[in-house]
Protein backbone atom coordinates (compact mmCIF):
# COMPACT_ATOMS: atom_id res chain seq x y z
CA UNK A 1 0.00 0.00 0.00
CA UNK A 2 1.70 3.01 -1.05
CA UNK A 3 1.84 5.75 1.56
CA UNK A 4 -1.16 8.24 1.78
CA UNK A 5 0.61 11.65 0.83
CA UNK A 6 -1.03 15.17 1.08
CA UNK A 7 -2.30 14.62 -2.37
CA UNK A 8 -4.33 11.64 -1.98
CA UNK A 9 -5.74 12.91 1.35
CA UNK A 10 -8.32 15.10 -0.03
CA UNK A 11 -9.57 18.08 1.81
CA UNK A 12 -13.07 17.87 2.95
CA UNK A 13 -15.71 21.02 2.93
CA UNK A 14 -19.61 19.71 3.77
CA UNK A 15 -22.00 22.36 3.75
CA UNK A 16 -25.42 21.74 5.75
CA UNK A 17 -28.30 21.81 2.78
CA UNK A 18 -27.64 22.50 -0.61
CA UNK A 19 -27.54 26.20 -0.93
CA UNK A 20 -24.96 26.56 1.41
CA UNK A 21 -22.28 24.60 -0.61
CA UNK A 22 -23.55 26.58 -3.81
CA UNK A 23 -22.46 29.83 -1.72
CA UNK A 24 -18.92 27.87 -0.39
CA UNK A 25 -17.71 27.15 -3.70
CA UNK A 26 -19.21 30.51 -5.50
CA UNK A 27 -16.78 32.49 -2.75
CA UNK A 28 -14.28 30.22 -3.23
CA UNK A 29 -14.55 30.38 -7.19
CA UNK A 30 -14.16 34.09 -7.24
CA UNK A 31 -10.83 33.79 -4.98
CA UNK A 32 -9.63 31.26 -7.29
CA UNK A 33 -10.26 33.53 -10.61
CA UNK A 34 -9.01 36.73 -8.61
CA UNK A 35 -6.01 34.97 -7.70
CA UNK A 36 -5.33 33.18 -11.22
CA UNK A 37 -5.85 36.24 -13.00
CA UNK A 38 -3.26 38.48 -10.51
CA UNK A 39 -0.54 35.67 -11.39
CA UNK A 40 -1.45 34.71 -15.13
CA UNK A 41 -3.65 37.50 -16.38
CA UNK A 42 -6.39 34.84 -17.24
CA UNK A 43 -7.84 32.31 -15.75
CA UNK A 44 -9.27 28.45 -16.65
CA UNK A 45 -12.22 26.79 -15.64
CA UNK A 46 -13.68 23.34 -16.58
CA UNK A 47 -16.86 23.42 -15.82
CA UNK A 48 -18.58 19.66 -14.76
CA UNK A 49 -22.04 18.54 -16.45
CA UNK A 50 -25.03 17.05 -15.18
CA UNK A 51 -27.05 18.64 -12.56
CA UNK A 52 -25.18 19.14 -9.02
CA UNK A 53 -23.48 22.11 -10.66
CA UNK A 54 -26.34 23.74 -12.10
CA UNK A 55 -27.42 25.62 -8.54
CA UNK A 56 -23.32 27.10 -8.75
CA UNK A 57 -23.56 28.00 -11.96
CA UNK A 58 -27.20 30.22 -11.37
CA UNK A 59 -25.41 31.87 -8.16
CA UNK A 60 -22.47 31.92 -10.45
CA UNK A 61 -24.48 33.99 -13.41
CA UNK A 62 -26.59 36.59 -10.48
CA UNK A 63 -25.28 39.40 -8.45
CA UNK A 64 -22.68 39.67 -6.60
CA UNK A 65 -20.61 37.19 -8.81
CA UNK A 66 -22.09 38.46 -12.31
CA UNK A 67 -20.64 41.77 -11.81
CA UNK A 68 -17.33 40.96 -9.39
CA UNK A 69 -15.58 38.36 -11.15
CA UNK A 70 -13.63 39.57 -13.99
CA UNK A 71 -15.42 37.70 -16.25
CA UNK A 72 -13.75 39.13 -19.65
CA UNK A 73 -10.05 36.92 -17.92
CA UNK A 74 -11.75 34.03 -17.30
CA UNK A 75 -11.94 31.18 -19.84
CA UNK A 76 -14.42 28.38 -19.48
CA UNK A 77 -13.96 25.32 -21.16
CA UNK A 78 -16.19 21.47 -20.03
CA UNK A 79 -15.00 18.39 -18.48
CA UNK A 80 -17.03 16.44 -20.83
CA UNK A 81 -20.11 16.61 -23.53
CA UNK A 82 -22.81 14.44 -24.56
CA UNK A 83 -22.56 14.02 -28.37
CA UNK A 84 -25.72 16.26 -29.07
CA UNK A 85 -26.07 19.61 -30.34
CA UNK A 86 -26.22 22.88 -28.20
CA UNK A 87 -30.18 22.92 -27.75
CA UNK A 88 -30.56 19.61 -26.59
CA UNK A 89 -32.01 19.36 -22.89
CA UNK A 90 -29.10 16.80 -22.44
CA UNK A 91 -26.75 18.96 -23.94
CA UNK A 92 -23.73 19.89 -20.91
CA UNK A 93 -22.31 23.24 -22.85
CA UNK A 94 -26.63 24.02 -23.25
CA UNK A 95 -27.45 23.69 -19.75
CA UNK A 96 -24.32 26.63 -18.74
CA UNK A 97 -25.19 28.64 -21.65
CA UNK A 98 -28.69 28.92 -19.88
CA UNK A 99 -27.94 28.71 -16.70
CA UNK A 100 -24.52 30.91 -16.64
CA UNK A 101 -23.77 32.20 -20.00
CA UNK A 102 -27.14 33.70 -20.11
CA UNK A 103 -26.51 36.17 -17.58
CA UNK A 104 -22.80 37.57 -17.75
CA UNK A 105 -21.24 39.93 -19.61
CA UNK A 106 -18.54 37.44 -21.19
CA UNK A 107 -16.36 37.29 -24.87
CA UNK A 108 -17.65 34.92 -26.95
CA UNK A 109 -14.41 33.52 -27.06
CA UNK A 110 -13.89 32.58 -23.75
CA UNK A 111 -16.22 30.01 -24.06
CA UNK A 112 -14.75 26.55 -25.20
CA UNK A 113 -17.46 24.06 -25.98
CA UNK A 114 -17.04 20.61 -26.76
CA UNK A 115 -19.00 20.29 -30.54
CA UNK A 116 -21.72 18.04 -29.10
CA UNK A 117 -22.97 18.09 -32.99
CA UNK A 118 -20.20 16.91 -34.54
CA UNK A 119 -18.79 13.11 -34.71
CA UNK A 120 -16.88 12.12 -31.36
CA UNK A 121 -13.75 11.71 -32.85
CA UNK A 122 -13.46 15.27 -34.35
CA UNK A 123 -14.84 16.65 -31.78
CA UNK A 124 -12.36 14.94 -29.48
CA UNK A 125 -9.34 15.25 -32.07
CA UNK A 126 -10.74 19.48 -32.30
CA UNK A 127 -11.17 20.40 -29.01
CA UNK A 128 -7.53 18.87 -28.16
CA UNK A 129 -6.20 20.93 -30.72
CA UNK A 130 -8.16 24.35 -29.29
CA UNK A 131 -6.82 23.33 -25.84
CA UNK A 132 -3.56 22.95 -26.57
CA UNK A 133 -3.09 26.02 -28.85
CA UNK A 134 -5.11 28.34 -26.41
CA UNK A 135 -2.58 27.41 -23.62
CA UNK A 136 0.36 27.37 -25.98
CA UNK A 137 1.27 24.18 -24.60
CA UNK A 138 1.02 19.94 -25.15
CA UNK A 139 0.22 19.82 -21.75
CA UNK A 140 -2.37 22.22 -20.64
CA UNK A 141 -3.24 23.18 -16.63
CA UNK A 142 -6.17 24.48 -15.97
CA UNK A 143 -6.40 26.54 -12.78
CA UNK A 144 -9.77 25.19 -11.45
CA UNK A 145 -11.51 21.88 -12.76
CA UNK A 146 -15.14 21.28 -11.24
CA UNK A 147 -16.55 17.61 -11.29
CA UNK A 148 -19.10 15.52 -10.38
CA UNK A 149 -19.33 12.32 -9.52
CA UNK A 150 -21.87 9.42 -10.69
CA UNK A 151 -23.08 6.61 -8.09
CA UNK A 152 -21.47 4.43 -10.15
CA UNK A 153 -18.09 6.26 -9.78
CA UNK A 154 -17.94 8.08 -12.64
CA UNK A 155 -16.34 11.38 -13.47
CA UNK A 156 -16.47 13.52 -16.07
CA UNK A 157 -17.39 10.81 -18.79
CA UNK A 158 -14.54 8.42 -17.44
CA UNK A 159 -17.23 5.33 -17.28
CA UNK A 160 -16.23 2.11 -15.34
CA UNK A 161 -14.28 -0.39 -17.28
CA UNK A 162 -13.67 2.28 -20.75
CA UNK A 163 -10.58 2.18 -22.39
CA UNK A 164 -10.31 6.18 -21.81
CA UNK A 165 -9.01 5.34 -18.40
CA UNK A 166 -6.01 3.91 -19.56
CA UNK A 167 -5.19 6.74 -21.88
CA UNK A 168 -2.03 8.02 -21.03
CA UNK A 169 -1.46 10.27 -24.26
CA UNK A 170 -4.56 12.05 -25.70
CA UNK A 171 -6.09 14.94 -23.40
CA UNK A 172 -9.05 14.80 -24.95
CA UNK A 173 -11.17 11.30 -26.22
CA UNK A 174 -14.39 9.62 -27.12
CA UNK A 175 -16.05 7.58 -25.29
CA UNK A 176 -18.88 4.67 -25.69
CA UNK A 177 -20.82 5.02 -22.74
CA UNK A 178 -22.26 1.22 -22.22
CA UNK A 179 -24.94 1.71 -20.22
CA UNK A 180 -26.69 4.44 -22.41
CA UNK A 181 -24.98 3.07 -25.35
CA UNK A 182 -24.44 6.51 -26.56
CA UNK A 183 -21.25 8.50 -27.18
CA UNK A 184 -19.65 11.21 -25.33
CA UNK A 185 -16.42 13.32 -25.51
CA UNK A 186 -14.36 13.36 -22.03
CA UNK A 187 -11.43 14.59 -20.86
CA UNK A 188 -8.56 12.43 -20.25
CA UNK A 189 -6.95 11.85 -16.45
CA UNK A 190 -3.68 12.93 -17.78
CA UNK A 191 -5.26 16.60 -18.69
CA UNK A 192 -7.48 16.17 -15.44
CA UNK A 193 -4.77 15.57 -13.20
CA UNK A 194 -2.63 18.27 -14.69
CA UNK A 195 -4.84 20.88 -13.33
CA UNK A 196 -4.16 23.16 -10.19
CA UNK A 197 -6.93 22.19 -8.60
CA UNK A 198 -9.62 19.92 -8.73
CA UNK A 199 -12.81 20.00 -6.78
CA UNK A 200 -15.70 18.28 -6.11
CA UNK A 201 -18.96 18.95 -5.80
CA UNK A 202 -21.68 16.19 -4.59
CA UNK A 203 -24.95 16.18 -3.30
CA UNK A 204 -27.83 14.12 -1.91
CA UNK A 205 -28.53 10.98 -0.11
CA UNK A 206 -28.00 9.16 -3.48
CA UNK A 207 -24.55 9.46 -3.91
CA UNK A 208 -23.52 9.00 -0.13
CA UNK A 209 -22.35 5.28 -0.92
CA UNK A 210 -20.08 6.37 -3.75
CA UNK A 211 -18.41 9.14 -1.53
CA UNK A 212 -17.48 6.72 1.10
CA UNK A 213 -16.29 4.14 -0.98
CA UNK A 214 -14.07 6.94 -2.58
CA UNK A 215 -12.96 8.66 0.37
CA UNK A 216 -11.79 5.46 1.24
CA UNK A 217 -10.22 3.98 -2.02
CA UNK A 218 -6.31 2.98 -0.87
CA UNK A 219 -5.29 3.72 -4.77
CA UNK A 220 -6.05 4.46 -8.03
CA UNK A 221 -9.13 1.80 -9.09
CA UNK A 222 -10.30 1.80 -12.53
CA UNK A 223 -13.70 0.21 -11.62
CA UNK A 224 -14.04 3.34 -9.76
CA UNK A 225 -12.77 6.23 -11.81
CA UNK A 226 -13.41 8.75 -9.79
CA UNK A 227 -10.81 7.31 -7.62
CA UNK A 228 -8.24 8.34 -10.48
CA UNK A 229 -8.14 11.89 -10.11
CA UNK A 230 -5.00 12.53 -8.22
CA UNK A 231 -3.66 15.49 -9.56
CA UNK A 232 0.24 16.37 -9.39
CA UNK A 233 -0.28 19.97 -7.60
CA UNK A 234 -2.37 18.84 -4.35
CA UNK A 235 -4.91 17.56 -3.04
CA UNK A 236 -8.47 17.04 -4.12
CA UNK A 237 -11.30 18.84 -2.79
CA UNK A 238 -14.68 17.70 -2.29
CA UNK A 239 -17.09 19.96 -1.41
CA UNK A 240 -20.73 17.96 -0.42
CA UNK A 241 -24.14 18.56 1.13
CA UNK A 242 -24.90 16.80 4.36
CA UNK A 243 -26.58 13.99 2.62
CA UNK A 244 -23.95 13.05 0.54
CA UNK A 245 -21.45 12.90 3.60
CA UNK A 246 -23.79 11.06 5.78
CA UNK A 247 -21.98 7.98 4.80
CA UNK A 248 -18.03 8.98 6.14
CA UNK A 249 -18.63 8.09 9.61
C1 LIG B 1 -22.18 14.51 -17.12
C2 LIG B 1 -21.14 14.77 -16.06
C3 LIG B 1 -21.10 13.62 -15.11
C4 LIG B 1 -21.80 14.11 -13.85
C5 LIG B 1 -22.16 12.95 -12.95
C6 LIG B 1 -23.01 13.46 -11.79
O1 LIG B 1 -21.99 14.96 -18.25
O2 LIG B 1 -23.19 13.91 -16.75
O3 LIG B 1 -19.97 15.13 -16.53
O4 LIG B 1 -19.81 13.17 -14.78
O5 LIG B 1 -20.95 15.03 -13.17
O6 LIG B 1 -22.89 12.02 -13.71
O7 LIG B 1 -24.20 13.96 -12.35
P1 LIG B 1 -25.30 14.66 -11.41
O8 LIG B 1 -24.69 15.91 -10.88
O9 LIG B 1 -26.46 14.93 -12.33
O10 LIG B 1 -25.62 13.66 -10.31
Amino acid sequence: MSPRNDRMNPELHIAGRLPELYADVATRVQKVIHTAIGRDGRCSVVLAGGGTPLGLYRLLGAEPYRSTIPWGKVHLFFGDERMVPPQDPDSNYGMVARELLAHLSIPAGNIHRIAGESDPRTAARSYEHDLKVWCGSDSPRFDLVLLGVGEDGHTASLFPGTAVLGESKRLVAEVFEPRSGKWRVSLTLPLLNNAREIWFLVAGIGKADVVRTVLHAGDPDPRIPATCIRPGNGPVSWFLDREAASRLG
